[in-house]
């Protein structure tokens, strides 16, 4: 990746803008994931798609990416804009990431394969689950440096310190600590849908592959569902169905504490970056426990259905810890204005999960990828010139942007 550390706007953006005929087609993340709910099995699509208990939690980071309005500005010479950003030390292509999707290679088959490629050719960051189906040893040659790895504390706390030192031998440059799902929550829907993993084949599990070829053919030609980075841990001998089965009831997540955050740090010689957190007091906790980052987030809706939206607790982390450490967001975003929105909001760099994932399946992993890098792109390049600034720096430094602040000073 080309080390470019200059923060003058580049030339008319030299990265690819979406595919003008896709782009008539599916002109919003929101056609790609009708199109995806099509193309999923059902009790995959309800696991992707659903949230935990009522779902308020997951509708509510929406209602509040609609409800912030932000004033446009005029009068500007925006021809020349780049959405290029520092982060960690590294030249990004937008303040654009892929959150961590567990099992995000059997949801759509191929889909590690292809957003690492397209992260890596896109300059995004491009965060590899612990429970991916792919091994990360498999993917991290093919995101080159633009991998992270999601680390879940996992059976023991020598498991979880031996995914750390595999991370950082794969080459993978980001540590991302998720802290928030210390239990598994009820998603109501997948009790419905009689989701569970590993997948039991059932008569009604059958029909809906057979409703949806594209995703049959895939998962032909890609294998049996995996949890591939934790294979390792089942004892030797055991594989496919019974290997799953020995993972989900031995090597599942335990809370993680503070302690054992440290621990990590001690570990992993790169940036290190906790993800999940909401409460600001938790935010400077981690700062003094030596975290390079935050990714504010309450997992897509799917964890504790009364907390807020995670736009709406990014000001007060940014407030307290902004200064210190690199603040970033997911949970809702699913457009290029949501970033421009978490960028006026003092946020660096926001992730989006389900979109990438419904692009995948909508469109096919190689197309469906490449595609939806490039259109929150284009429609955050787009927002910027509306707020007349030509760089993702721009946007932070203006603090006249968002109305309803301007209205209550
Ligand atoms: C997730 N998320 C998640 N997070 C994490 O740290 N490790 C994981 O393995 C997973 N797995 C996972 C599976 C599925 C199906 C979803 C939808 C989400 C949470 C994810 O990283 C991110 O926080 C949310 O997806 C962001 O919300 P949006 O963009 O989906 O609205």
């Amino acid at each position: 990746m080309a080390q470019d550390q200059s923060n003058q706007p580049a030339e008319p953006d030299a990265i690819a803008d979406p595919d003008p005929r896709l782009l008539r087609r599916f002109p919003a993340m929101e056609d790609l994931e009708r199109r995806a709910q099509a193309r999923m099995p059902r009790r995959l699509a309800g696991y992707l798609f659903g949230g935990a208990d009522s779902g308020l939690n997951l509708a509510e980071n929406r209602a509040a990416f609609a409800r912030l309005r932000l004033v446009p500005r005029y009068g500007h010479d925006v021809m020349r804009r780049s959405t290029e950003i520092d982060m960690f030390g590294q030249r990004w292509g937008a303040p654009i990431g892929v959150a961590p999707v567990g099992m995000l290679g059997s949801l759509w088959p191929g889909a590690e394969h292809a957003l690492a490629r397209a992260c890596a050719q896109a300059r995004t960051p491009f965060c590899l689950s612990t429970f991916s189906a792919n091994d990360m040893e498999t993917i991290a040659p093919l995101v080159r440096n633009c991998g992270w790895f999601q680390l879940y504390a996992v059976g023991t706390l020598d498991i979880t310190h031996d995914l750390v030192r595999r991370a950082q031998s794969a080459g993978y440059s980001a540590l991302v600590l998720t802290l928030d799902a210390p239990v598994h929550s009820k998603r109501p829907r997948d009790v419905r849908n009689g989701f569970q993993f590993p997948p039991r084949i059932s008569a009604s599990f059958l029909a809906e592959i057979a409703a949806c070829p594209a995703w049959a053919l895939g998962a032909a030609r890609n294998g049996y569902p995996a949890h591939g980075s934790l294979m390792p841990y089942a004892p030797a001998g055991l594989k496919g169905p019974a290997a799953l089965d020995y993972l989900h009831h031995n090597v599942g997540i335990f809370s993680i504490t503070w302690d054992d955050v440290a621990a990590i740090r001690k570990l992993w010689h790169g940036p290190l970056i906790i993800k999940g957190l909401q409460h600001a007091d938790d935010a400077a906790l981690a700062v003094a426990k030596g975290a390079d980052g935050i990714i504010v987030s309450n997992h897509g809706g799917r964890q504790l259905d009364a907390a807020p939206a995670a736009i709406d607790s990014l000001p007060e982390i940014v407030a307290r810890v902004g200064r210190q450490t690199t603040v970033m967001l997911d949970s809702g975003v699913r457009s290029g204005l949501d970033i421009a929105k978490t960028l006026v909001r003092g946020g660096q760099c926001a992730f989006a999960g389900r979109g990438f994932v419904a692009a995948c399946a909508a469109l096919g992993a190689e197309r469906g990828a490449a595609y939806a890098i490039a259109l929150l792109r284009q429609e955050l390049s787009v927002a910027m010139a509306q707020l007349g600034a030509c760089s993702p720096a721009e946007l932070q430094a203006n603090p006249g942007y968002e109305a309803v602040r301007r209205q209550e000073q």
